[in-house]
């Protein structure tokens, strides 16, 4: 079965009391449990994760398939991880890069992603919105709904 997995990398795990003026107030659980309500909606399966770590995202990223869709949140790893890169090119899976502050309008490190060009694009600064609206995009990308390329 097509899945929708949405990892989540490093310090994301402390959304909710992680500097709330940049990340809001929500936690990872209440973003996890709207994801997969919208999923479930549309009779698909969200697989929700989340990892400090380089290498365990790496290993989940390998088990996907160009079938799938993978909403990633790289947390710091979009600014410095040429691996994570290589990662989603290799299995090929379609990807949407989400961030919940606006990483364009922060510090100027933050600016650049090394994963977005591998991405089909990038949705930042809206919040736990900028997850919503990948779902909403993944589920209409799996239903055929989407613009392929
Ligand atoms: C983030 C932005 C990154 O620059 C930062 O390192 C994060 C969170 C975001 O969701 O806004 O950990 O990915």
């Amino acid at each position: 079965m097509q899945k929708i997995s949405v990892f989540h990398g490093p310090n994301l795990n402390l959304l909710g009391r992680r500097e709330p003026e940049h990340y809001g107030r929500l936690t990872l659980e209440e973003i996890n449990a709207r994801l997969k309500e919208m999923a479930q909606a549309a009779g698909f399966e969200a697989d929700c994760r989340q990892t400090n770590h380089e290498g365990i995202l790496l290993d989940w990223i390998h088990t996907l398939t160009p079938e799938d869709f993978l909403i990633l949140n790289p947390g710091a790893f979009t600014h410095t991880s040429y691996a994570l890169r290589d990662a989603i090119a290799g299995v090929n899976v379609p990807a949407l890069e989400v961030h919940l502050s606006n990483i364009h309008a922060r510090e100027e490190f933050r600016s650049r992603s090394l994963i977005a060009p591998v991405c089909r694009g990038q949705i930042s600064g809206l919040g736990a919105e900028s997850y919503v609206l990948a779902m909403d995009y993944a589920i209409r990308w799996l239903q055929g709904q989407g613009v392929k390329k």
